[in-house]
């Protein structure tokens, strides 16, 4: 194994060093979850606002019914960068997602970039998802109990509104409960998931006899393109089975239970989906769906009242999960860079007593529940989106760097024909990328540039591995 090279920024972590920390269980996390569970979580960070709200305003503005093309295409994206995902999931089974992966592969200045990237995906989709709790929340108080909540307190001051204070709510309680610890949360998960499941089974069934196939037409109503441009949005709800790979470490069997996770949720989930919104477009005008709540709005719109009650309890349900395993994800993914040095020791603190990264948990709870109370969705979204989309190319890549540098790594699931596929990935992303708006690739850009100075000025020189290798 090649040792990593003194002072660079192209310096790798070698994956013998990453697995024998993993092997270290005083300073490590519980190692709870099963198989079960790791599915459960899996579908728990997929079905969320992507379906349950994008899907509405993506259908109504940019791609009509043939919004059931963009899920295909997006469902093509994440596929292929799920097989990819699987491979590093199998081979380094560690918590830190992408991030540690191209640490052992594409070396430290990458794998910088990727975990600075993941916030998008993790800690910027929690606050997308809690402003999609909140609008179903909102929506039921009104139609259960008749209690408004007046605008200035459930939207952000660019929607017309002072503080989304139920998204900072939901935000703030969902962090409590993971610094309370994994097992107690993943048991909360499983049944969550299973409501949410059970909600979007019975829409898919009251729907199919309320289609009026005429709502089908015109079914490119944006014309082709408009299914790419949907697609960029709605890939926000194909994000999450990545997430997995990050609970590596709290996984009883990770090399054969997290290819198995990643892959039966992802299919489940499209297959899901594509339903969802064959139906959804079928019931009702894509015009109608621009809404906070459009799933059970479409109910209410044929007039079936209760049915549209019981979906938001369940959209209710599902997005919470969605929010516990984002914010998970993310407080694992600084635990990992902490534990290497390139953020600050806080952030790897574990509590003596629930064995969880408290103090890394309560920060990220505080900052993700300011931006959801202060942000519109769209912004937000769309920003999660260009984050997941450019880890996926990366890790795309580091699976052909993989195999050329390290061909006899133990992978207990290897992708198939390699080099086709992770090329398929890598032009699928790109292709996404560039169908978001341009405001958001420059913000995207923005973001960047503030990583790499961060980690110029403060992490190069914090890295362990410097430490380690500089004396
Ligand atoms: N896929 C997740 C959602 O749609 C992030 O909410």
């Amino acid at each position: 194994m090649a040792s990593p090279r003194r002072n660079s920024i192209w310096r790798v972590k070698p994956v013998d060093v990453i697995l024998k920390q993993g092997g270290e269980t005083e300073r490590s996390l519980k190692r709870t979850l099963g198989p079960l569970s790791i599915t459960a979580m899996g579908i728990g960070a997929i079905v969320g606002t992507g379906i349950f709200v994008l899907t509405g305003v993506a259908a109504a503005k940019y791609a009509g019914p043939g919004l059931i093309l963009s899920f295909i295409v997006a469902g093509i994206a994440s596929g292929l960068a799920a097989i990819c995902y699987a491979e590093f999931a199998s081979s380094v089974p560690i918590a830190g997602s992408a991030y540690t992966y191209s640490y052992a592969t594409l070396g430290e200045l990458i794998a910088w970039i990727i975990g600075w990237d993941l916030v998008l995906e993790y800690a910027v989709g929690a606050a997308a998802v809690s402003i999609g709790w909140s609008g179903y929340f909102t929506d039921l108080l009104k139609s259960l109990f008749g209690i408004t909540i007046p605008q200035a307190l459930t939207a952000s001051p660019f929607s017309g509104g002072i503080i989304n204070l139920p998204a900072v709510l939901i935000i703030l309680l969902i962090t409590a409960l993971l610094v309370i610890g994994t097992s107690e949360s993943s048991r909360f998960n499983n049944i969550m998931v299973a409501i949410k499941l059970a909600v979007i089974i019975f829409f898919i069934v009251i729907g199919a006899f309320h289609l009026n196939p005429t709502n089908w037409h015109p079914f490119l109503a944006f014309g082709p393109g408009g299914i790419f441009r949907g697609a960029s949005i709605i890939f926000f709800a194909y994000i999450g089975f990545d997430q997995i790979s990050t609970s590596a470490e709290e996984a009883r069997n990770p090399s054969r239970d997290l290819p198995l996770g990643i892959l039966w949720s992802l299919t489940i989930c499209t297959l899901l989906y594509i339903l969802v919104t064959a139906v959804l477009t079928g019931m009702v005008s894509y015009k109608q769906l621009d809404v906070p709540s459009p799933v059970s709005r479409a109910l209410i719109l044929i007039g079936l009242n209760t049915a549209g009650s019981i979906i938001s309890i369940g959209a209710i349900c599902g997005l919470t999960t969605v929010l516990l395993v984002l914010l998970y994800g993310q407080s694992r993914i600084f635990f990992s860079m902490a534990r290497d040095g390139l953020l600050p020791a806080f952030f790897s603190r574990i509590h003596p007593r629930f064995k969880t990264p408290y103090l890394s948990s309560i920060l990220i709870g505080i900052i993700v529940a300011a931006v959801a109370g202060l942000t519109p969705i769209d912004v937000v979204a769309e920003l999660t989106n260009i984050g997941t989309l450019t880890a996926f190319v990366l890790v795309s890549a580091a699976v052909l760097i993989l195999r050329r540098t390290q061909p006899d790594l133990r992978r207990a699931f290897r992708v198939p024909f390699v080099p086709l596929i992770p090329i398929l990935s890598i032009l699928a992303s790109l292709t996404l990328i560039v169908s978001l708006p341009l405001v958001t690739i420059l913000r995207f850009l923005i973001w960047l540039v503030l990583g790499l100075i961060v980690y110029f000025v403060y992490s190069r020189r914090s890295s362990k591995l410097e430490m380690t290798h500089s004396s």
